[in-house]
């Protein structure tokens, strides 16, 4: 049978574990030092390590012979570990709202582990849980037998009760870079047996939006359909053009100051789930390719990897006319990134950013057209 990348490689010591060092710095100090809370929250985008790092660390605080904080892999107590799930158990939120999962839960709770020092109670995707669930919940972290540990997990902290998130210490995981993507892909692609360019591997790191998981699922696509030679031609064919069409009708309504068509654009591209702190970026990235495009004139061609017909279509941007609108339209996106981040409502955020960025552009504009007619006055 085969198995998904994303499932034959997940890590299994917190060695592996990529781009949350600061993360995994403090749970291996918890471990070496024995300050073991009773509640973690992991939150983050999809795909970063909040499920992985909650099981290695179930198994790390178990293992009776660490010597960093990993577990080791081998003792008695990892390996029952591996086998059984009776210390650790993952109760899935979104199944059911959770209500019989925590009841059950309150009942069991008081019972000591069986294997290990801990019993470990993984919640996944606590956003879901009902009211009464939460109610039950907390209650149980109000009062948490000595042997329990609870691990929450969710993507959508926001809507968490302040009741529970003031008993949890948080983790807020990272979305991934770009170089720690590349680098994880190269070696999981020479253990496949794998050959591939450079261009692939950026091409795909960049896809992946910062996911570790979507990045190896996409990488998985690729690898299948280009066989075990994957060339950046083949994953350009697989991934299609669908995020540059996007960019491209958003632009060019950004430059024509089409503010209801560009939000209405927008929409549709949040809609279908994408994050507006990655469609930022990739817009801002957007935005300096055209200004490469323009500086470097042909040369430009290598450095922007795109098909021949999305280049046209750039090229076709990329006029000396846009040039000052470029360059207020990257400075006005990148000055939100931070709030994008934090902010509970990055949707409306990235929409002021765009209606700012238009207005911006007719006022430039105007300017320009002012400078033009002035020059034409004796002085
Ligand atoms: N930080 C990481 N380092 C290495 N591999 C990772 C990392 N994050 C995710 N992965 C890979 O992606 C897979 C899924 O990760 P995991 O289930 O931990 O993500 P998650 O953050 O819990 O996602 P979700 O929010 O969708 O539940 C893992 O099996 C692993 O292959
Ligand atoms: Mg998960
Ligand atoms: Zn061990």
């Amino acid at each position: 049978m085969y198995l998904a990348l994303y499932r034959k490689y997940r890590p299994r010591t917190f060695d592996e574990v990529i781009g949350q060092d600061h993360i995994i710095t403090t749970l291996k100090n918890q471990i070496k030092l024995d300050k073991i809370s009773h509640a973690y929250l992991f939150t983050g985008s999809r795909g970063t390590g909040k499920t992985t790092t909650a099981k290695i660390f179930a198994k790390a605080i178990n293992c009776t012979n660490s010597s960093d904080g990993s577990p080791c892999l081998e003792c008695e107590t990892c390996k029952a570990l591996d086998k059984t799930n009776i210390d650790v158990l993952e109760i899935d939120a979104a199944s059911n709202n959770g209500v019989d999962e925590i009841r059950d839960l309150r009942e069991k709770v008081k019972y000591p582990p069986v294997v290990g020092k801990y019993k470990v109670y993984i919640i996944d995707e606590v956003h879901m849980l009902s009211t009464s669930a939460f109610n039950a919940l907390l209650k149980t972290l109000e009062e948490p037998p000595a042997h329990t540990v609870f691990i929450l997990a969710t993507t959508e902290v926001h809507k968490l009760p302040a009741t529970i998130l003031s008993r949890c210490i948080r983790f807020d995981f990272k979305l991934v870079s770009v170089e720690d993507l590349s680098a994880i892909l190269r070696k999981i692609l020479k253990e496949e047996g794998v050959t591939f360019d450079e261009q692939a591997i950026s091409v795909i790191a960049r896809a992946g939006e910062g996911s570790v998981r979507d990045t190896l699922s996409i990488a998985d696509r690729c690898v299948s359909y280009s066989g075990n030679n994957l060339t950046y031609q083949k994953v350009v064919e697989v991934l299609g053009i669908s995020e540059k069409e996007t960019l491209i009708a958003l632009s060019d309504l950004i430059l024509k100051k089409d503010v209801g068509s560009a939000l209405v654009e927008l929409d549709k591209v949040l809609s279908s789930g994408k994050s507006p702190l990655v469609f930022a970026s990739n817009l801002i990235s957007y935005f300096r390719d055209l200004l490469l495009i323009y500086s470097l004139g042909d040369k430009a061609r290598e450095i922007v990897v795109v098909k021949d017909d999305i280049y046209e279509k750039m090229k076709g941007q990329a006029t000396a006319e846009n040039y000052g609108e470029l360059v207020s339209a990257i400075e006005i996106l990148s000055s939100v990134e931070q709030e994008l981040r934090y902010s509970t409502l990055p949707r409306l955020v990235l929409e002021t950013a765009i209606i700012k960025t238009i207005s911006n552009i007719s006022l430039e504009q105007r300017v320009s057209a002012l400078e033009e007619k002035l020059k034409n006055f004796p002085s």
